[in-house]
């Protein structure tokens, strides 16, 4: 299975969230891949805490992209990660590789011959992975339309695919994530020019609320004025998610504001949990999010 991870936005947590939910997957026991496709900025290796590929790799995916290398460059995360939690092996826990980008890459445009390299590096490691995470570039990038066109093409077709658009739960975010679906130009528009059905590609996206603040916590206990004021706020934004098609039943899952994660982009494991520093409830989602995405049930019935 190949999942898309795209925002309008930058900051959304689409890398940070994408990270956590291919590790949730690779200690369920899935074989699980995560392609740095955020080109400008290609830092996925310093979220997994791989230091020698924190802002990229000598050659990694811009070189094998742009065809100076025929073999994408991968890192075994669970054996260079400089966090030992992370090192640590569960007995049913499945692969995780990391496909770093270019140490100081940036973006480049998109070309029919790139394409063919991203088709050829999808139908490869869909073979070897049961499910890639493509963290792709915000907004209406040369990556996103990489994706959708190499999505498009014959080889893939059998090929499962799933797109997830992230966004914060503000007002601003609620409408950039609309705008970036549906709007001019948007993931549909470019899908449809692609050659995908425009019903089809949007059945496979739905969208994740990253960061959402929780409502009655305990500081809010002594400021009621303040507990109904997040009240009306949330129940406002649930009004204009719905307005604006990014309702529940589009809607995979949402991740609370976790303390660490506003402090510290990185891999929420099971000892930070119990350790007490991370919430439980954050894990949880993204477990939840993980499940929901690979279970067809799940997926399809939302
Ligand atoms: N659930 C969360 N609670 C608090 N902060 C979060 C949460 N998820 C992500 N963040 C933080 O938000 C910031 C942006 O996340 P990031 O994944 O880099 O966004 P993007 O990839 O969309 O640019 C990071 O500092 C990250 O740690
Ligand atoms: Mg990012």
């Amino acid at each position: 299975m190949l999942v898309f991870a795209a925002s309008d936005k930058g900051g959304t947590g689409r890398s940070v969230t994408s990270c956590n939910i291919a590790y949730r997957l690779s200690l369920a026991g899935n074989d699980v891949a995560y392609l740095d496709f955020d080109f400008g900025s290609p830092t996925a290796g310093a979220i997994f805490e791989i230091s020698k590929i924190d802002c990229g790799a000598d050659v990694g995916l811009h070189s094998y992209i742009g065809g100076t290398i025929s073999s994408p460059y991968q890192v075994d995360v669970r054996a260079t990660s400089d966090r030992s939690g992370l090192r640590m092996l569960h007995a049913k826990a499945g692969r995780l590789a990391l496909f770093a980008g270019d140490r100081g890459g940036a973006e480049f445009p998109s070309s029919a011959e790139k394409v063919r390299r991203c088709i050829e590096l999808f139908r490869r490691l869909d073979q070897e992975f049961k499910v890639c995470v493509v963290d792709l570039s915000a907004g209406r990038s040369h990556a996103l339309h990489m994706a959708l066109n190499a999505t498009a093409a014959p080889e893939i077709r059998s090929i499962p695919v799933r797109w997830l658009v992230f966004h914060r739960w503000t007002r601003q975010h609620i409408v950039a994530a609309h705008s970036l679906v549906y709007g001019n130009d948007g993931l549909l528009d470019e899908g449809t020019r692609a050659g995908h059905g425009r019903e089809a590609l949007q059945d496979a996206i739905r969208f994740v609320r990253t960061a959402v603040p929780v409502l009655n916590s305990p500081l809010s206990a002594d400021r009621p004025a303040q507990a109904k004021w997040l009240r009306t706020c949330n129940d406002e934004l649930k009004q204009l998610a719905l307005r604006n098609r990014l309702g529940h039943s589009a809607t995979l899952g949402e991740t609370p504001v976790e303390p660490v994660l506003q402090w510290r982009e990185q891999v929420i494991s099971d000892a930070d949990v119990s350790g007490n520093l991370a919430n439980a409830a954050t894990v949880e989602a993204f477990d939840e999010l993980a499940r929901n995405l690979t279970d067809d049930g799940v997926w399809e019935g939302l």
